[in-house]
Protein backbone atom coordinates (compact mmCIF):
# COMPACT_ATOMS: atom_id res chain seq x y z
CA UNK A 1 0.00 0.00 0.00
CA UNK A 2 1.42 3.28 -0.84
CA UNK A 3 2.30 4.96 2.37
CA UNK A 4 2.73 8.84 3.05
CA UNK A 5 4.02 8.51 6.24
CA UNK A 6 7.73 9.79 7.36
CA UNK A 7 9.51 7.47 9.84
CA UNK A 8 12.43 9.22 12.11
CA UNK A 9 15.03 6.99 12.68
CA UNK A 10 16.37 7.46 16.35
CA UNK A 11 18.55 4.67 16.70
CA UNK A 12 19.53 1.63 14.81
CA UNK A 13 17.16 -0.28 16.09
CA UNK A 14 14.66 2.14 17.77
CA UNK A 15 12.39 4.40 15.52
CA UNK A 16 10.26 7.02 16.87
CA UNK A 17 6.33 8.10 16.76
CA UNK A 18 5.08 7.91 13.14
CA UNK A 19 4.63 11.84 11.94
CA UNK A 20 1.53 11.85 9.07
CA UNK A 21 2.89 14.32 6.56
CA UNK A 22 -0.41 13.84 4.60
CA UNK A 23 -3.87 12.78 5.02
CA UNK A 24 -3.40 9.47 4.44
CA UNK A 25 -4.17 5.23 5.82
CA UNK A 26 -1.48 2.93 6.31
CA UNK A 27 -2.37 -0.30 7.80
CA UNK A 28 0.90 -2.59 8.20
CA UNK A 29 1.41 -4.55 10.98
CA UNK A 30 -1.59 -5.79 12.63
CA UNK A 31 -0.17 -8.25 14.75
CA UNK A 32 -0.78 -5.91 18.22
CA UNK A 33 -4.15 -5.68 17.26
CA UNK A 34 -4.31 -9.93 17.10
CA UNK A 35 -2.44 -9.90 20.17
CA UNK A 36 -4.73 -7.93 22.08
CA UNK A 37 -7.55 -9.11 20.52
CA UNK A 38 -6.58 -12.51 21.78
CA UNK A 39 -5.84 -11.15 25.27
CA UNK A 40 -9.17 -10.11 25.33
CA UNK A 41 -11.30 -12.62 23.87
CA UNK A 42 -8.87 -15.95 23.52
CA UNK A 43 -9.54 -15.85 19.79
CA UNK A 44 -6.53 -16.37 17.86
CA UNK A 45 -6.03 -14.74 14.44
CA UNK A 46 -2.09 -16.15 14.09
CA UNK A 47 -3.17 -18.09 11.11
CA UNK A 48 -5.54 -15.52 9.68
CA UNK A 49 -3.70 -12.40 9.35
CA UNK A 50 -4.80 -11.30 5.92
CA UNK A 51 -8.28 -11.86 6.90
CA UNK A 52 -7.57 -9.63 10.32
CA UNK A 53 -5.87 -7.00 8.40
CA UNK A 54 -8.19 -6.52 5.88
CA UNK A 55 -11.27 -6.14 8.60
CA UNK A 56 -9.52 -3.82 10.57
CA UNK A 57 -8.41 -1.83 7.89
CA UNK A 58 -12.43 -1.38 7.05
CA UNK A 59 -12.97 -1.20 10.91
CA UNK A 60 -10.44 2.04 10.75
CA UNK A 61 -11.46 3.63 7.65
CA UNK A 62 -14.83 3.95 8.82
CA UNK A 63 -14.12 5.59 12.22
CA UNK A 64 -11.20 7.87 10.62
CA UNK A 65 -7.76 6.37 12.31
CA UNK A 66 -5.11 6.88 9.97
CA UNK A 67 -3.14 3.82 10.83
CA UNK A 68 -3.60 0.26 12.98
CA UNK A 69 -1.21 1.70 16.02
CA UNK A 70 -3.96 4.92 16.42
CA UNK A 71 -6.93 2.04 16.36
CA UNK A 72 -5.05 0.23 19.05
CA UNK A 73 -4.41 3.13 21.50
CA UNK A 74 -8.51 4.31 21.05
CA UNK A 75 -9.53 0.65 21.17
CA UNK A 76 -7.46 0.14 24.93
CA UNK A 77 -8.81 3.00 26.45
CA UNK A 78 -12.29 2.77 25.36
CA UNK A 79 -14.49 0.02 26.43
CA UNK A 80 -16.92 0.50 24.11
CA UNK A 81 -14.90 0.53 21.18
CA UNK A 82 -13.31 -2.83 22.52
CA UNK A 83 -16.87 -3.92 22.10
CA UNK A 84 -17.69 -2.90 19.16
CA UNK A 85 -14.40 -4.71 18.03
CA UNK A 86 -15.05 -7.79 19.61
CA UNK A 87 -18.75 -7.47 18.09
CA UNK A 88 -16.82 -6.99 14.56
CA UNK A 89 -14.69 -9.47 14.56
CA UNK A 90 -16.15 -12.86 16.54
CA UNK A 91 -17.54 -15.30 14.30
CA UNK A 92 -21.44 -16.07 15.45
CA UNK A 93 -22.36 -18.54 13.35
CA UNK A 94 -25.24 -21.01 14.27
CA UNK A 95 -28.47 -22.43 13.38
CA UNK A 96 -31.27 -24.13 14.51
CA UNK A 97 -30.77 -28.26 15.61
CA UNK A 98 -27.01 -27.59 15.21
CA UNK A 99 -25.07 -31.17 16.03
CA UNK A 100 -28.75 -32.35 16.92
CA UNK A 101 -27.23 -35.99 18.55
CA UNK A 102 -26.27 -34.28 21.35
CA UNK A 103 -30.14 -32.48 21.66
CA UNK A 104 -31.10 -36.27 21.73
CA UNK A 105 -28.40 -37.50 24.32
CA UNK A 106 -29.63 -34.42 26.67
CA UNK A 107 -32.77 -35.10 26.27
CA UNK A 108 -32.41 -38.72 27.56
CA UNK A 109 -30.18 -37.32 30.65
CA UNK A 110 -32.05 -34.95 31.69
CA UNK A 111 -35.55 -37.44 32.34
CA UNK A 112 -32.91 -39.39 34.74
CA UNK A 113 -32.78 -36.19 37.16
CA UNK A 114 -35.49 -35.65 39.33
CA UNK A 115 -35.07 -32.28 40.22
CA UNK A 116 -35.11 -28.93 37.92
CA UNK A 117 -32.17 -28.53 36.29
CA UNK A 118 -29.58 -25.32 35.03
CA UNK A 119 -28.14 -25.53 31.74
CA UNK A 120 -25.45 -23.52 30.35
CA UNK A 121 -24.93 -22.37 27.07
CA UNK A 122 -21.24 -20.37 26.45
CA UNK A 123 -21.24 -19.41 23.93
CA UNK A 124 -25.11 -19.27 22.63
CA UNK A 125 -24.12 -16.37 19.64
CA UNK A 126 -28.14 -15.36 18.66
CA UNK A 127 -29.79 -17.88 20.73
CA UNK A 128 -31.00 -21.00 18.31
CA UNK A 129 -28.63 -23.20 20.57
CA UNK A 130 -30.73 -22.57 23.20
CA UNK A 131 -33.96 -22.17 21.87
CA UNK A 132 -33.16 -25.74 20.32
CA UNK A 133 -32.87 -27.29 23.44
CA UNK A 134 -35.68 -25.85 24.42
CA UNK A 135 -37.90 -27.45 21.33
CA UNK A 136 -36.42 -30.98 22.16
CA UNK A 137 -38.14 -30.52 25.67
CA UNK A 138 -40.71 -29.60 24.96
CA UNK A 139 -41.20 -32.25 22.14
CA UNK A 140 -40.29 -34.35 24.94
CA UNK A 141 -43.04 -33.78 27.16
CA UNK A 142 -40.18 -32.07 29.68
CA UNK A 143 -42.11 -28.89 31.64
CA UNK A 144 -40.58 -25.59 31.58
CA UNK A 145 -40.59 -25.90 35.57
CA UNK A 146 -38.17 -29.04 35.50
CA UNK A 147 -35.05 -26.49 33.46
CA UNK A 148 -33.96 -23.38 33.26
CA UNK A 149 -31.22 -22.61 30.66
CA UNK A 150 -28.63 -19.82 30.60
CA UNK A 151 -26.80 -18.21 27.57
CA UNK A 152 -23.90 -16.29 27.52
CA UNK A 153 -22.19 -14.79 24.86
CA UNK A 154 -18.96 -11.83 24.74
CA UNK A 155 -20.65 -10.59 21.36
CA UNK A 156 -23.39 -8.14 22.21
CA UNK A 157 -25.48 -7.48 19.77
CA UNK A 158 -26.29 -11.43 19.03
CA UNK A 159 -27.01 -12.06 22.70
CA UNK A 160 -29.55 -8.66 21.75
CA UNK A 161 -30.77 -10.79 18.92
CA UNK A 162 -30.63 -13.89 21.03
CA UNK A 163 -33.40 -11.89 23.28
CA UNK A 164 -35.66 -11.22 20.51
CA UNK A 165 -35.51 -14.52 19.07
CA UNK A 166 -36.56 -13.01 15.41
CA UNK A 167 -35.04 -15.18 12.79
CA UNK A 168 -35.23 -15.89 9.26
CA UNK A 169 -35.39 -19.11 6.88
CA UNK A 170 -31.44 -19.87 7.40
CA UNK A 171 -31.73 -19.59 10.51
CA UNK A 172 -34.62 -22.56 11.19
CA UNK A 173 -33.94 -24.39 7.93
CA UNK A 174 -32.91 -27.58 10.11
CA UNK A 175 -36.48 -27.26 11.70
CA UNK A 176 -39.48 -28.97 10.39
CA UNK A 177 -42.59 -27.37 8.87
CA UNK A 178 -44.53 -28.84 11.77
CA UNK A 179 -41.78 -27.32 14.79
CA UNK A 180 -41.80 -24.22 12.47
CA UNK A 181 -45.36 -23.41 12.72
CA UNK A 182 -45.54 -24.52 16.45
CA UNK A 183 -43.08 -22.56 17.68
CA UNK A 184 -43.19 -19.40 15.26
CA UNK A 185 -44.99 -16.86 14.05
CA UNK A 186 -44.37 -16.09 10.49
CA UNK A 187 -44.60 -12.44 9.57
CA UNK A 188 -42.96 -12.01 5.94
CA UNK A 189 -39.75 -13.42 5.38
CA UNK A 190 -39.61 -13.47 9.75
CA UNK A 191 -39.80 -16.17 11.71
CA UNK A 192 -40.93 -15.19 15.53
CA UNK A 193 -40.48 -17.24 18.32
CA UNK A 194 -43.37 -17.43 20.70
CA UNK A 195 -43.25 -16.78 24.25
CA UNK A 196 -43.54 -20.62 25.27
CA UNK A 197 -40.25 -21.64 23.88
CA UNK A 198 -39.08 -18.73 25.98
CA UNK A 199 -39.32 -19.35 29.42
CA UNK A 200 -37.01 -20.72 31.31
CA UNK A 201 -34.16 -18.84 29.36
CA UNK A 202 -31.98 -15.93 30.31
CA UNK A 203 -29.15 -14.31 28.19
CA UNK A 204 -26.06 -12.39 29.31
CA UNK A 205 -23.59 -10.58 27.69
CA UNK A 206 -20.16 -12.24 28.94
CA UNK A 207 -16.60 -13.60 28.41
CA UNK A 208 -15.61 -16.90 29.73
CA UNK A 209 -12.29 -15.30 30.86
CA UNK A 210 -13.86 -12.82 33.10
CA UNK A 211 -14.38 -13.57 36.89
CA UNK A 212 -17.74 -12.48 36.37
CA UNK A 213 -17.96 -15.60 34.41
CA UNK A 214 -17.66 -18.00 37.49
CA UNK A 215 -20.09 -15.86 39.44
CA UNK A 216 -22.62 -17.96 37.47
CA UNK A 217 -22.26 -20.79 39.39
CA UNK A 218 -22.89 -24.05 39.10
CA UNK A 219 -24.79 -26.26 35.93
CA UNK A 220 -26.03 -29.24 35.68
CA UNK A 221 -25.65 -29.89 32.27
CA UNK A 222 -23.20 -27.28 29.99
CA UNK A 223 -23.09 -26.80 26.28
CA UNK A 224 -19.67 -25.48 24.83
CA UNK A 225 -20.01 -26.23 21.13
CA UNK A 226 -17.95 -24.18 18.34
CA UNK A 227 -15.93 -21.66 20.32
CA UNK A 228 -12.61 -23.65 21.45
CA UNK A 229 -11.77 -23.52 18.20
CA UNK A 230 -11.16 -20.33 17.34
CA UNK A 231 -8.54 -20.46 20.36
CA UNK A 232 -5.24 -21.88 20.72
CA UNK A 233 -3.90 -25.05 22.52
CA UNK A 234 -2.96 -23.31 25.57
CA UNK A 235 -6.75 -21.53 25.81
CA UNK A 236 -8.90 -24.07 24.81
CA UNK A 237 -6.89 -26.19 27.90
CA UNK A 238 -7.85 -22.74 30.00
CA UNK A 239 -11.14 -22.48 28.92
CA UNK A 240 -12.14 -26.23 29.17
CA UNK A 241 -10.73 -25.83 32.70
CA UNK A 242 -13.20 -22.80 33.75
CA UNK A 243 -16.28 -24.89 32.44
CA UNK A 244 -15.25 -28.01 34.07
CA UNK A 245 -15.28 -26.10 37.61
CA UNK A 246 -18.60 -24.75 36.74
CA UNK A 247 -20.20 -28.48 36.45
CA UNK A 248 -22.13 -29.00 39.60
CA UNK A 249 -21.10 -33.19 39.18
CA UNK A 250 -17.40 -32.84 37.53
CA UNK A 251 -18.06 -36.44 36.20
CA UNK A 252 -20.73 -35.69 33.68
CA UNK A 253 -19.81 -34.55 30.17
CA UNK A 254 -19.73 -31.10 28.60
CA UNK A 255 -21.42 -30.79 25.06
CA UNK A 256 -18.46 -29.78 22.84
CA UNK A 257 -18.99 -29.41 19.06
CA UNK A 258 -17.05 -32.09 16.68
CA UNK A 259 -14.66 -29.34 15.69
CA UNK A 260 -13.69 -27.99 18.75
CA UNK A 261 -11.96 -31.87 19.71
CA UNK A 262 -8.95 -31.73 20.82
C1 LIG B 1 -19.65 -20.05 16.10
S1 LIG B 1 -20.45 -19.38 17.52
C2 LIG B 1 -21.08 -20.84 18.28
C3 LIG B 1 -22.51 -20.69 18.72
C4 LIG B 1 -23.21 -21.99 19.15
N1 LIG B 1 -22.65 -22.52 20.37
C5 LIG B 1 -23.19 -23.02 18.06
O1 LIG B 1 -22.44 -24.01 18.17
O2 LIG B 1 -23.91 -22.88 17.08
C6 LIG B 1 -19.04 -18.95 18.52
C7 LIG B 1 -19.34 -17.87 19.54
O3 LIG B 1 -18.30 -17.82 20.51
C8 LIG B 1 -18.32 -16.50 21.04
N2 LIG B 1 -17.09 -16.25 21.82
C9 LIG B 1 -15.83 -16.17 21.36
N3 LIG B 1 -14.98 -15.93 22.39
C10 LIG B 1 -15.73 -15.86 23.51
C11 LIG B 1 -15.42 -15.63 24.89
N4 LIG B 1 -14.18 -15.41 25.31
N5 LIG B 1 -16.45 -15.64 25.77
C12 LIG B 1 -17.74 -15.85 25.37
N6 LIG B 1 -18.07 -16.06 24.08
C13 LIG B 1 -17.08 -16.07 23.16
C14 LIG B 1 -18.47 -15.64 19.79
O4 LIG B 1 -18.94 -14.35 20.06
C15 LIG B 1 -19.45 -16.47 18.96
O5 LIG B 1 -20.77 -16.00 19.08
Amino acid sequence: MFNFFKKKKVQESEECEIQPTLESYSFDDVTPIASYFKEQTGVNFDKQLTILKNKMSAFCMKRGYKNFNECLQFIVKDKLTTQELIDYLTVNETYFNREYKQLEKLVEDIKTVQTPVHILCAPCASGEEVYSIVIAFLEANISAQKFSILGIDINGQVIEKAKNAVYNERNVQNLSQELREKYFYKEESSYILKAEAKNSTEFKKINIFDAEFLNLGKFDFIFSRNMLIYFDKETKSKAKNILQSMLKEPTREIFFGHADLF
